[in-house]
């Protein structure tokens, strides 16, 4: 499943991302990328614990933990620490990879990379090129969205992020350990879910809204791992 979340900052952090953003100290990206992706990818990153990615990254979490419709299209388990990323310049591509799987936190701990997520921290109009370009079961997806909104989708996607040739794009990338593996189980879990948000809004509490998010949660029990 491919998604857009809009406005998963508002402006006030958008600003004080893009002013921590100005004087950051980028480095090259290769640092993060596996051995085939290294290949292919040229653009830079903050280093993880300079205070400007520190900053940003909280808000990103923040951003996160009040967004409902993330929630129930990801279904966190974990969250791979985000980083942020600039593409411009002399670095600016990503050639086609498929992430690794498997992530280590400073901690040791493993997260598997079922969710794939950019959160877009320049405007679509600042930069020329740039598009995220996923390659999905109904074909090539090229997503460039407005500074503050989230795409996300399956970490199983073959994808690349097309030359930057005027501007600069700046993003926030991360990956998420689902609860539930399956992306096709995580669709049928989301789709049933904002479905029975509308019907509430519609038609307030009904006893076929209360069996049916039985039904949501006993296919969550049943599919879920915590
Ligand atoms: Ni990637």
């Amino acid at each position: 499943m491919l998604l857009h979340i809009p406005d998963l900052l508002n402006a006030d952090e958008l600003r004080r991302a893009r002013a921590l953003l100005a004087d950051a100290p980028w480095a090259n990206g290769r640092e993060s990328a596996g051995v085939q992706a290294a290949r292919v990818k040229n653009n830079e990153q903050l280093p993880h614990d300079c205070d400007a990615a520190r900053e940003i990254r909280t808000m990103i979490l923040r951003g996160l933990d009040r967004s409902p419709q993330f929630f129930s299209a990801a279904l966190p388990r974990k969250v791979f620490t985000p980083r942020i990323n600039r593409y411009g310049g002399l670095a600016n591509y990503y050639g086609d990879h498929i992430d690794n799987a498997i992530r280590a936190l400073p901690d040791g701990q493993r997260v598997r990379t079922d969710i794939s997520c950019t959160v877009f921290l320049a405007e679509p109009d600042e930069y020329e090129g740039g598009e995220l370009c996923i390659a999905d079961t109904y074909g090539e997806q090229a997503v460039k969205l407005p500074a503050g909104h989230m795409v996300l989708y399956p970490g199983t996607s073959l994808h690349q992020v097309r030359p930057v040739t005027r501007g600069a794009r700046l993003a926030c990338f991360f990956w998420v350990e689902s609860m539930v593996r399956s992306d096709e189980q995580r669709r049928l879990l989301y789709e049933l879910d904002m479905n029975l948000l509308r019907l509430r809004q519609q038609h307030g509490e009904q006893p076929e809204t209360t069996a049916l998010t039985g039904t949501y949660h006993n296919l969550l029990r049943m599919w879920a791992s915590t």
